[in-house]
């Protein structure tokens, strides 16, 4: 059975004041028998949440990384800097990231393949628009951002990833799919990586993200290919995440 994996995402929220306050209430709510957990910081907050989550179950991450190894390119960061801050996750491919700075799926991949170089653990994130969803394209739009990565890495590094789905119409708006909505795409997505290799297949968690809750957050992590999720706006909140973390459970 997959153990149950619940990342938060900062994305470009916090201050050293207010991290300060929310990690230490979340670590002082976690405790032997919770979930596996981490979270994913904007960069500058690496070595302060590398300080303030040492010794506790809480892992640090990070949330995009550059794909090349060092050099001359400004503003980018390098999977190598991320390993010096505890980093053991990396989001890569988040659905803002494809929109707002133009990933792609073949960019995706390659930055996953630089997080697994690292000693890291990607988390691929995959998901339709709403229009594509309406037009009935949600599982060949997940299905060419997942092959992208399946395509270059090998089944070794396959099965260190994690993947996330999130679809676009349900981050920050407070729609969130249903479990069963839910469900479908990712025993999808379990679908392609079994054809890909049934020895992964079942081992590699799959996450959902999009407005998940408290109150939703069991009943998704209950279906049986949804295996933790990646946490916007509740993560930023100790007890939201904490409650989440434990419905894991
Ligand atoms: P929300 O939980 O705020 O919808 O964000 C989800 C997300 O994008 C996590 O990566």
């Amino acid at each position: 059975m997959r153990s149950k994996l619940v990342v938060g995402n900062w994305k470009m929220n916090g201050s050293r004041a207010a991290n300060a306050e929310l990690l230490s209430n979340i670590v002082a709510g976690l405790d032997g028998a919770s979930a596996a957990c981490a979270v994913c910081v904007p960069c500058v907050y690496l070595h302060q949440t590398q300080e303030l989550l040492a010794g506790s179950p809480m892992k640090v991450g990070a949330q995009d990384v550059s794909d090349k190894a060092c050099g001359a390119f400004t503003g980018e960061v390098a999977a190598s800097m991320l390993v010096e801050y505890d980093c053991q996750y990396v989001i890569v491919g988040h659905s803002e990231r494809r929109a707002y700075h133009m990933e792609t799926s073949e960019l995706v991949a390659c930055k996953a393949e630089a997080v697994l170089r690292a000693g890291m653990t990607p988390i691929v994130c995959v998901g339709e628009t709403l229009e594509e969803r309406d037009a009935g394209q949600t599982n060949a739009v997940v299905s060419e951002q997942l092959e992208a990565v399946l395509k270059l890495l090998d089944e070794a590094d396959v099965a260190k990833l994690v993947v996330a789905y999130e679809p676009v119409w349900a981050i920050g708006t407070g729609k969130t799919a249903t479990p069963a909505m839910a469900q479908e795409v990712h025993a999808a997505l379990r679908a392609q990586l079994r054809a890909h290799s049934a020895e992964v297949a079942d081992t590699v968690p799959l996450l959902y993200g999009g407005s998940m809750k408290p109150d939703n957050a069991k009943e998704l992590m209950a279906q049986p290919d949804i295996d933790g999720g990646l946490i916007g706006g509740a993560a930023l909140k100790a007890a939201d995440f904490l409650a989440i973390i434990h419905a894991a459970r």
